[in-house]
């Protein structure tokens, strides 16, 4: 018998029906473009840097070449190169991110263009990363397939994310204008079962998983998002090609 199971959904789902803050949306490149000039000093870095440490499953002072989708400032490249990393290519959209990262002279080379279709070359890298980036994709498959196109047998994929339960209630990845206006980037719920597809499609194997739940700690660096202490905020997924 045939079977009429439909097949699920392939791409994110539109975050505007979850909306809470009706903060007028722009584009990607055009809300980094803006929020770039104060972006260290006003992102939520207990996202990344709660999960990274915690890790297991990546020796970090063994990577010899690494490809940071989306590196944005560099944040993440700075983490990577503080831990012993090699040589860091990262590639961004927006050409205001990238100058600042540019900045901190820790990338080997940096390109503008999208995660999806990167100029990078095939099988060089033993880590690739994405940080913080995977909300604003409409699709999950294109940036599973060119992590896997860029890794080498054996490399590892390091995605951390913006927890989907915390998008789905409503507070979209945003910042504000120098008039205090709030502006939200436009993004998609991804669910972890849309993200298991797209890596495995891609011929990934997921090998390790973390949550980041909002505690004191984290606390620290966002004293005003008490409010949601105990709620999952972020999550790494590290997957190894072959
Ligand atoms: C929240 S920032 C994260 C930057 C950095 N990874 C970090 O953790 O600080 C999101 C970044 O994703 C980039 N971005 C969004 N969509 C992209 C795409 N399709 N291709 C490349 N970069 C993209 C933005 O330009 C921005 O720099």
């Amino acid at each position: 018998m045939a079977n009429t199971t439909p097949a699920p959904y392939t791409s994110g789902m539109d975050y505007a029906p979850f909306d809470k803050r009706f903060y007028p949306v722009v584009a990607p490149e055009a809300g980094y473009g803006e929020w770039a000039a104060d972006y260290e000093a006003t992102v939520a870095s207990g996202l990344d840097r709660a999960l990274l440490p915690r890790l297991r499953t990546v020796a970090w002072n063994q990577m010899r070449q690494a490809a940071d989708l989306a590196c944005g400032t560099g944040r993440t490249g700075a983490w990577l190169k503080e831990r012993g990393v090699g040589a860091i290519d990262g590639v961004d959209l927006t050409p205001e991110m990238l100058a600042v990262a540019r900045e901190k002279q820790v990338y080997r080379t940096l390109l503008q263009g999208d995660v999806a279709a990167t100029d990078l070359p095939a099988g060089r890298y033993d880590l690739c990363t994405m940080a913080l980036a995977d909300e604003h994709l409409e699709e999950l498959a294109p940036v599973y397939r060119q992590a896997s196109r860029l890794l080498m047998p054996g490399g590892a994929f390091v995605l951390i994310g913006y927890h989907p339960f915390f998008l789905m209630n409503g507070a979209p990845t945003h910042y504000h204008r120098r008039d205090g206006e709030a502006v939200a980037i436009k993004s998609y719920v991804h669910l972890f079962a849309d993200h298991f597809r797209a890596g495995t499609g891609a011929g990934l194997r997921l090998v390790e998983f973390e949550e980041c739940v909002i505690d004191e700690a984290w606390l620290e660096t966002k004293p005003k998002w008490r409010r949601y202490q105990n709620w999952p905020v972020s999550f790494a997924l590290v997957w190894r090609r072959g």
